[in-house]
């Protein structure tokens, strides 16, 4: 089976310009289930690997199309891996999501208060099913390492970006070039390991 369609399991339009940009390369045409009238899909599980593959099936079931999501998050050291799988919905599901943004970053800064260990890290996975019961899903998965800071810097990027600094880039999420952060973030890395797996099964038209 090949294809050049994939319907996009996100209506998180920062994820949807991150992941254009990423498979432009791989000559696939991304459609976001937004635009195709597909809502949200639940993501009830306690890992990434459930809660992608449960809206991927969800996508392409409603679809008809073969479709992938990706279920990200970070983890927090000195929160013993907090938000994680929660990373979207941290504070509150109110507004929009810049508003949403804003007060997930607030609420990290509160949890984080007189903590020690500001380590942290982004992770990705991705799942793409050729069909809603696939029963061999391709799997890929990215981690980004750095640290929270407690004064946002950079206005690119979304989410927890302007607080996760890079100490190797002096730099935050934020202040990177959307093609620099794509090409070494958690994101980026999960996609590059599923474009192999692609070519590998020769199933991108
Ligand atoms: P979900 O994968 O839709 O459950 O949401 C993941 C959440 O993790 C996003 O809404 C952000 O809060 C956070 N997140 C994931 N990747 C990134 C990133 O690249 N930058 C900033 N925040 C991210």
């Amino acid at each position: 089976m090949t294809f050049d369609k994939l319907v996009l399991a996100s209506g998180n339009p920062g994820k949807l310009r991150e992941f254009q940009q990423l498979c432009e390369p791989l000559g696939l045409t991304l459609l976001s289930q937004a635009a195709l009238g597909i809502a949200e899909a639940e993501e009830p599980h306690c890992t990434f690997i459930e809660n992608a593959l449960a809206k991927a099936r969800h996508a392409s079931r409603a679809s008809g199309l073969p479709a992938f999501a990706d279920d990200s998050g970070i983890c927090v050291n000195a929160l013993g891996g907090a938000p994680g799988v929660h990373s979207a919905r941290f504070a509150d599901a109110a507004g929009d999501r810049e508003a949403q943004d804003a007060r997930n970053n607030a609420k990290l800064m509160a949890s984080l208060a007189g903590k020690g260990d500001l380590g942290a890290h982004y992770v990705c996975v991705i799942a793409l099913v050729r069909h809603a019961d696939d029963p061999e899903p391709l799997i890929a998965e990215g981690r980004w390492h750095g640290k929270i800071i407690d004064t946002p810097r950079g206005d690119g990027g979304f989410g927890y970006d302007p607080y996760f600094f890079l100490p190797a880039l002096n730099k935050t999420a934020a202040e990177l070039p959307a093609a620099e952060k794509n090409k070494i973030s958690h994101r980026g890395k999960a996609l590059a390991e599923l474009a192999v797996k692609l070519g590998r099964l020769n199933i991108v038209a």
